[in-house]
């Protein structure tokens, strides 16, 4: 059975103990070493465009704390910025993207407070800012064309829109017997299904961004990755260990585990620039 990736795929809702925003230290972590970066990147487009409403889109933004954390690091760079210069700050627009099975009613249950801080913090000078809920695919269009400044999208990447289509289509799908994600050993036809499937969504992501910025706008993007070097384990390896640890001890199907993998891909900084190489001609 093939489940249709992009309508199921979600991190756990609300704030309980397994919920996502109480289990994502580690992207919080990610989103604070590239705080440079995207103060730098946020400051040059600002600079060069000064628009009187700043359009900003938080792709695969999920849920919990960190789903407002990078739209407030925005407004405070950009807020001071234009203080700095005596210019009146503009008014921000920040879109939060996710898939349509995101948890989006807990981050519009914290949009007051937020709101309210800001004024707070900010003063009658201030903006004023108004966020949005865009349920829908990053791997294709999500804002009219010519219309966004500035995207924004950590951790979120490498997530693909599918299971590989190799080990799903044809009459004989290649089969990652034991793992449910590419590891050292998944034969080479998988590895291959896998940097494929990347490939072909990394490029829709890319020109459906460059279809919606502005002339001058600009993006940062995080992905989960790896070094050339690095063999291909992650936490998804030894998930698949277990599992077929499970199988072997009959408690769950062989055929449950064989047909099952997890539609995402850690990509090298080489497969990387090749997509985006390729898309910048
Ligand atoms: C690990 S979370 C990262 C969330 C947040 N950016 C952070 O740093 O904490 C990855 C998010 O990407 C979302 N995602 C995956 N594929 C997506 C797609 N095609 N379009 C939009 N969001 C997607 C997932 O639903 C999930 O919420």
């Amino acid at each position: 059975m093939i489940v249709e990736t992009e309508q199921i795929l979600h991190m756990n809702g609300g704030e309980g103990e397994t919920s996502y925003a109480r289990n994502s230290l580690l992207q919080r972590k990610v989103i604070s070493e590239v705080k440079p970066i995207l103060e730098e990147s946020v400051t040059k487009l600002y600079n060069t465009l000064f628009p009187d409403c700043l359009k900003v889109g938080d792709l695969g933004c999920s849920s919990g704390p960190n789903a407002l954390l990078v739209a407030s690091e925005i407004i405070d760079t950009i807020d001071a910025k234009s203080r700095s210069l005596n210019r009146q700050p503009p008014t921000f627009q920040i879109f939060l993207n996710d898939l349509p099975g995101n948890d989006f009613n807990t981050i519009f249950k914290s949009l007051p407070n937020f709101y309210k801080a800001l004024e707070n913090e900010k003063g009658s000078q201030f903006g004023p800012c108004f966020i949005a809920g865009i349920p829908g695919s990053f791997h294709g269009r999500l804002f009219p064309a010519n219309s966004m400044h500035f995207f924004h999208s950590s951790c979120s990447a490498h997530w693909l829109s599918q299971v590989p289509k190799g080990l799903t289509d044809g009459l004989a799908p290649v089969k990652n017997k034991g793992n449910i994600y590419v590891t050292h050993s998944s034969s080479p036809a998988v590895y291959r299904a896998f940097v494929e499937q990347f490939q072909q969504d990394f490029k829709l992501f890319l020109r459906s961004r460059s279809e919606e910025l502005v002339p001058g706008g600009s993006m940062v993007v995080t992905i989960g990755g790896r070094t050339e070097t690095e063999e291909l384990v992650s936490p998804w390896g030894l998930l698949g260990m277990t599992l077929n640890d499970m199988v072997l001890e009959n408690l769950i199907e062989e055929e449950k585990l064989e047909n099952f993998d997890i539609p995402l891909y850690y990509p090298t900084a080489e497969e990387v620039r090749q997509v985006i190489d390729t898309e910048s001609v």
